[in-house]
C-alpha cells in the first residue's frame, strides 16, 4: 500500500481500510509536437487510500497538470493504467468515463473554471443536476455547501461578480457538491492572496478528513504543500522524491509504518490535525 517512486516506496495509510481510490500504473503521455514529440508523463506510479492528502510539486512544465487531467480522467495516457476504486478506466469508453469524471471526482482548477452565465448556486448544483438528483435535493446540498464555504450571500450572482476567494470557494463548493472519493486541485491558490489560498487549504483540508476523500493538490506555494501529509517532487515527468510533510509539535502526525497494516488506528491519533490521513513514511527499498 503506498506508491513507489524510484527506489522510495511511499505509505499513506489509510483512514478506512480496502480497496485503493486511486492507482496510477507505470502512466506515460506524450503529446505531438510537430515532428517532434513532448512527453509530458514518462512513467508514473502512484497509489492513493481513502483520506490520503498529497501534494505535488515540481518546475513549470514537468508535467503535473498531465498527469492530473490522466488520474482525473479528462485524458487517456499513452501507456499504463489508472483505477479508480480498483476499476481501471482504460476499459471505459468516453461516455463512461464522463460519467466516472461526474459521480467519483472533483476538479478545482487555478482560474477557477465557473461557467459565467451560471449563478453562484446553479454552478454548486451543476454536478448534481447533471447526475439526475432530484431538484429539492440539489438546493438542499447546494445551501449546505455554500454555508460551509461562506458563500451564502452570493448565491444569486454569477462568478463576474465574485473575488477570487469567493470564486474559488465557490469552485470547491461545486467539486466536492456530489461526494467525490477523489479531489484533484491544480494550483487552487495560485490566483489568490496568501490569505485566501490559506481559507482555500484549509477547506481542502476539511473535505480530506470530514468525508476522507483522497485529495492530490499540484502547488508551487510550500506553505500549502506544507498542508499535506506527503509531498510528491515531479521532474521531467517522473516523481524523483518524497518527503514527509513537517511533524506536528506532538509528534503523532507523520507516523511512520511500512504498511498500512502498521498504521495507528485513526482513535489512537484524535488530537491530530486530519488524523491518520496525515500519517505517512517514506522508507528506502532495496535496489532490485
Ligand atoms: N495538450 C498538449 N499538447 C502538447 N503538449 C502539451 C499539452 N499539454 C501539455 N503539454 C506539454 O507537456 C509538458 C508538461 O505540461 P504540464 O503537464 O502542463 O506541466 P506542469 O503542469 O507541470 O506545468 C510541457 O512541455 C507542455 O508543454
Ligand atoms: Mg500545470
Amino acid at each position: 500500500m503506498g506508491c513507489t517512486v524510484g527506489r522510495l516506496h511511499v505509505t499513506v495509510p489509510a483512514i478506512v481500510e480496502g480497496m485503493s481510490v486511486l492507482q496510477a500504473c507505470d502512466l506515460h503521455k506524450r503529446y505531438a509536437r510537430g515532428d517532434t514529440e513532448v512527453t509530458a508523463v514518462a512513467g508514473v506510479s502512484l497509489t492513493l487510500e481513502r483520506g490520503a492528502f498529497v501534494a505535488l510539486v515540481g518546475p513549470s512544465g514537468c508535467g503535473k497538470s498531465t498527469l492530473l487531467h490522466l488520474c482525473g480522467a479528462m485524458d487517456r495516457p499513452t501507456a499504463g493504467e489508472v483505477r479508480l476504486d480498483g476499476r481501471s478506466l482504460a476499459d471505459l469508453d468516453d461516455d463512461a468515463l464522463t460519467r466516472v469524471r461526474r459521480t467519483r471526482i472533483g476538479f478545482v482548477f487555478q482560474t477557477f473554471n465557473l461557467l459565467p452565465t451560471l449563478t453562484v448556486g446553479e454552478n454548486v448544483g451543476l454536478p448534481l443536476l447533471l447526475a439526475g438528483r432530484d431538484p429539492r435535493e440539489v438546493t438542499t446540498r447546494v445551501g449546505e455547501w455554500a454555508e460551509r464555504v461562506g458563500i451564502s450571500h452570493r448565491l444569486d450572482h454569477v462568478p463576474a461578480q465574485l473575488s477570487g476567494g469567493e470564486a474559488q470557494r465557490t469552485a470547491i463548493a461545486r467539486a466536492v457538491v456530489h461526494d467525490p472519493v477523489l479531489l484533484l486541485a491544480d494550483e487552487p491558490t495560485g490566483n489568490l492572496d496568501s490569505a485566501n489560498g490559506r481559507r482555500i487549504v484549509e477547506l481542502v483540508h476539511d473535505v480530506n478528513r470530514s468525508s476522507g476523500a483522497a485529495v492530490l493538490l499540484v502547488t508551487h506555494d510550500p506553505t500549502v504543500a506544507a498542508a499535506a501529509a506527503l509531498v510528491l517532487e515531479m521532474r521531467d515527468g517522473r516523481l524523483v522524491a518524497a518527503a514527509d510533510a513537517k511533524p506536528d509539535p506532538d509528534g503523532a502526525r507523520g507516523a511512520s509504518s511500512e504498511t498500512a497494516s502498521d498504521a495507528v488506528p485513526s482513535e489512537a491519533a484524535p488530537t491530530v490535525r486530519g488524523g491518520i490521513a496525515e500519517a505517512a513514511s517514506v522508507t528506502e527499498r532495496p535496489a532490485s
